[in-house]
């Protein structure tokens, strides 16, 4: 799909309406996807990203109907993951000598990717390429996820082309933000930063502190997934700023894993101790044997607590527990409360297993946890609503 964001600019990416999963199986993308890549014309012409290599054939042949591919004067690679690279190599079959701009970052992930000593040439922040009328402007954007990833600015035209930064997986027929339903578009924008943003928030509130500092009067910020921002773009500048700041809301989210429902019901327990403790709390229950876990991310993100539940199993937890509590680990949460409990029948490690995950994760344990043994009594389904109590009131 190809149209005009202006008399400059062509978008020549990919919406992919048919992808329901990312990073492998990693990233539930219930609404689709897009790979976004532009063309740029001015004196010179770049083009801007490509898309993921299983488009790569179709991405070359569309973009001949906009452009004689040998008039591409440069290509930016902004990131080297796959999505947005992946059809540099059908490209440069054809164009081999063109010139990539790049960080030195991306030229180690595209030889790694590609294994081709394609005509790199490095840049860094502040670095200009001049097309003419217009410039390009380059703001290395490391961590925000990858050590290549960066931006670049387009000066005349004040797009700041943002990779990652910004995106959403969101298909659309229609591109921007003023023109999708804001509720979807925010849902999806805040799924990816709590997925893929999260671990690098301090190094993503500095790196938004300097790009500020460098006075560029953006008008629109066109990321590589999902809806371009152009009414009002720095809505989402001021967004990605809260979140990266430890952002919650009055939630708690209380996730977990049963065998027989004992485990579930400890956890209504709970969510009704927290509820009649303070109403006003937001409370989220999942059981993780049936939950998307890309899906409940986006929920621990926003949550000022979790509570976290498995039965005990051969000594251990349960398995769907066990990868919830992994991903918790690599998140480098600050700021954020967590309490155990589980179901067990005789020997019942599972609280000690997943307050010791939850401690070295960097959550706050608020409760030594909560341990029943077989199906919960009346006493402990009291004890429960106590905890929830507790719970309610850390907040
Ligand atoms: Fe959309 Fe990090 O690639």
């Amino acid at each position: 799909m190809a149209f005009q964001l202006n008399d400059h600019v062509t978008y020549v990416g990919k919406i992919d309406w048919e992808l329901r999963n990312f990073h492998g199986e990693e990233y539930s993308t219930h609404r689709g996807s897009s790979y976004n890549s532009y063309l740029v014309r001015d004196e010179k012409t770049v083009l801007i990203d490509t898309v993921w290599a299983p488009y790569a054939k179709e991405f070359v042949e569309k973009l001949k109907l906009e452009i004689d591919l040998k008039e591409i004067d440069y290509i930016v690679v902004n990131h080297g993951e796959i999505d947005h690279s992946g059809a540099l190599p059908e490209l440069l079959k054809e164009i081999p000598d063109t010139p990539i701009y790049c960080t030195a970052n991306a030229v180690k992930s595209l030889k790694g990717h590609y294994h081709q000593d394609w005509n790199f040439k490095t840049v860094k922040t502040g670095d200009r390429l001049s097309l003419g009328n217009k410039e390009l402007i380059f703001v290395e954007m490391a961590m925000m996820h990858w050590p290549d990833t960066m931006g670049c600015f387009l000066t005349g035209d004040n797009i700041l082309f943002s990779n990652d930064v910004f995106g959403q997986h969101y298909a659309s027929e229609v591109m921007y933000n003023d023109l999708v339903d804001e509720g979807e578009l925010y849902q999806e924008a805040l799924k990816y930063y709590a997925n893929i943003i999260t671990p690098f928030s301090k190094i993503a509130d500095s790196k938004l502190k300097e790009i500020a500092k460098m006075n560029l009067p953006i008008q629109m910020i066109c990321p590589s997934h999902g809806i371009i921002w152009r009414d009002n773009p720095m809505q989402i500048v001021e967004t990605y700023a809260k979140w990266a700041n430890n952002y919650q809301e009055d939630q708690v989210t209380i996730l977990y894993d049963t065998m027989w429902n004992g485990t579930r019901r400890m956890a209504e327990a709970i969510a009704e101790g927290i509820r009649e403790t303070d109403p006003a709390v937001v409370v989220k229950l999942y059981n993780m044997g049936r939950s998307d876990h890309t899906d409940v991310m986006a929920e621990v993100f926003k949550s000022k607590a979790i509570v976290v539940g498995s039965a005990t199993v051969n000594k251990g937890i349960l398995t769907s527990i066990a990868g919830m509590l992994e991903e918790i680990h690599g998140m480098s949460y600050k700021n954020k409360k967590a309490v155990a409990f589980g179901t067990y029948g005789w020997s019942g490690e599972s609280v000690k297993i997943i307050t010791e995950r939850l401690a070295a994760s960097g959550l706050t344990v608020i409760h030594e946890g909560l341990k029943a043994m077989w199906n919960p009594d009346d006493a402990a389904i009291e004890a429960c609503k106590r905890m929830g109590e507790e719970v309610a009131k850390s907040l």
